[in-house]
């Protein structure tokens, strides 16, 4: 399986999650492909044929980034809004992208605890989902996402730890338990929740 992944953070150099996260995959030999887009592109002027050419030269494609205002970082916005053309990755013609794999990556500086609480009343998942509603359009195969809470206090050892499981699952199929992972955990921290607050 042909990965590329790539690396939406607008300061990788001063990044501590997601440049360790980085290294790790580049480290694991799993990825055939990976680049820090940010410097890649610095003007955010994207060079459309270069990343249409690279994404049909790849089976799974995975996109990594830190949340930011609930969302992602504006270079991956704009990448989407640039790359996936009509009748590229939709439309009658527009099945370049079909059967390919994509899959998210990301960190949160939230808790847990406190997503999908009164203030932040929506799960990763669900923040994520206009990246499942494009795998949709493009006819891609949308891997549960991997990701991770606490992203600023946690410490380096739980950052590399996560780091393990993503270089475990990167090349799994779509479906596969580790994939789970993430959610896994999600949910196990909100039971706690639930059960403090008298809820379970
Ligand atoms: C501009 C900005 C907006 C952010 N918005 C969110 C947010 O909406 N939700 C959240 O959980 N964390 C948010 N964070 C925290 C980042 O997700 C966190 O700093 C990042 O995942 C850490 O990864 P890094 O070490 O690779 O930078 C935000 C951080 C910045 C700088």
């Amino acid at each position: 399986m042909k990965i590329m992944h790539l690396v939406f953070h607008p300061d990788l150099a001063q990044s501590r999650v997601n440049r360790t996260w980085q290294k790790q995959l580049v480290e694991s030999g799993k990825v055939t492909t990976s680049r820090d887009m940010y410097s890649e592109y610095p003007d955010f002027n994207i060079d459309v044929e270069k990343e249409q050419k690279l994404l049909m030269g790849h089976d799974r494609i995975v996109l990594q980034f830190p949340i930011y205002w609930w969302s992602m970082t504006p270079l991956l916005k704009k990448w989407l809004d640039d790359v996936l053309q009509y009748q590229f990755a939709y439309g009658s013609k527009g099945d370049k992208l079909q059967g390919k794999d994509l899959m998210i990556i990301c960190s949160a500086g939230g808790q847990a605890k406190n997503y999908s609480g009164f203030h932040m009343f929506a799960t990763v998942p669900e923040i994520l989902k206009p990246f499942q509603l494009t795998a949709n359009l493009a006819k891609m195969n949308y891997a549960q996402p991997l990701y991770m809470f606490n992203a600023d206090a946690c410490s380096d050892d739980e950052v590399q730890k996560y780091g393990k499981s993503w270089v475990k699952v990167i090349d799994d199929s779509a479906r596969s338990d580790g994939l789970r992972f993430a959610n896994a955990k999600i949910h196990d921290e909100l039971n706690d929740v639930y059960q403090q607050l008298g809820m379970a």
